[in-house]
């Protein structure tokens, strides 16, 4: 890679993050649709999605990895100063790592998160694109870690709950699913959609509502979503136990519907 690619020097460019099954990028067209909308609103140009196919393909196979995940890399390319013009065209990077990040005790325990002390600013269009820009996710990861946290949690400006560092957030009350909505400030995840679609199949009502943290205090249940997580059982928020403070049966349901549906998606 150039020393003055623009993903380096800018975060100019854009990544996905997925999990590897059986040798296959699980959900991809899914991934590489948002990539296309990220790249679109950036006007990034990026590459017909038949040759990523074939990339993704290529290097899980060269790299013999079955079960473990991938990470795509888009970046604008070669270039300096603030105005993008990309004279080289845009750079591919494709990274497969064996084995996922995440132990069985962590989902039997569930993860205990901290609210960052900083905010997400919902009116940026940058949060619906899963950009090189993760700073503000890297500190609130930090900052929850420091704290004997597993994940951080952000407020937007309206002092609502939106989403975790590198999640998406669930809550169960009254025994209908609530997440919040996608113009407050969160990153549309694909296990998002994918969780509520499968609670949806399952007869459970979905509602995308604003999600205060007294309101999360008070849930009968929660719990994250992303793609290398999947569904991660949240227990405790800043100490304070959420639902019994243990993973809730609903959770546990949708753990397993989940596994059913990506094990149907694969074939
Ligand atoms: C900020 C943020 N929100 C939500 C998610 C979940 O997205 P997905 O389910 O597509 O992995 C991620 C994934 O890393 C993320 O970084």
């Amino acid at each position: 890679m150039s020393a003055t690619d623009r993903g380096l020097l800018y975060g100019d460019g854009l990544f996905e993050t997925m999990r590897i099954e059986a040798g296959r990028a699980l959900y991809l067209q899914e991934h590489l649709a948002r990539l296309a909308a990220g790249a679109q609103f950036l006007q990034i140009p990026s590459l017909p999605p038949g040759d990523l196919w074939q990339a993704v393909a290529l290097t899980i196979a060269a790299n013999d990895v079955a079960e473990g995940s991938l990470r795509l890399t888009l970046t604008r390319g070669e270039g300096t100063g603030p105005d993008p013009v990309a004279e080289a065209g845009p750079t591919l990077v494709i990274n497969v790592r064996s084995g996922l990040p995440y132990r069985k005790e962590q989902y039997l325990n569930g993860f205990r998160v901290r609210l960052a002390s900083f905010r997400r600013d919902s009116s940026s269009p940058l949060c619906r694109v899963k950009s090189l820009n993760f700073l503000p996710n890297v500190l609130a990861r930090r900052e929850a870690k420091a704290a004997g946290g597993d994940e951080g949690l952000f407020l937007n400006g309206e002092g609502n709950l939106c989403e975790g560092a590198v999640s998406n957030l669930f809550l169960r009350e009254k025994g209908r699913l609530i997440t919040p909505p996608e113009d407050s400030g969160i990153l549309p995840g694909i296990t998002r959609r994918m969780v509520m679609d499968t609670a949806r199949g399952a007869g459970h009502e979905v509602l995308e509502e604003e999600i205060t943290p007294a309101r999360l205090g008070q849930a009968e249940e929660a719990f994250l979503t992303n793609s290398l997580l999947e569904i991660m059982p949240l227990v405790a928020v800043d100490e304070r136990p959420v639902g019994r403070g243990v993973p809730g049966p609903l959770t546990g349901r949708l753990m397993e519907l989940y596994r059913l549906r990506k094990g149907a998606a694969r074939r």
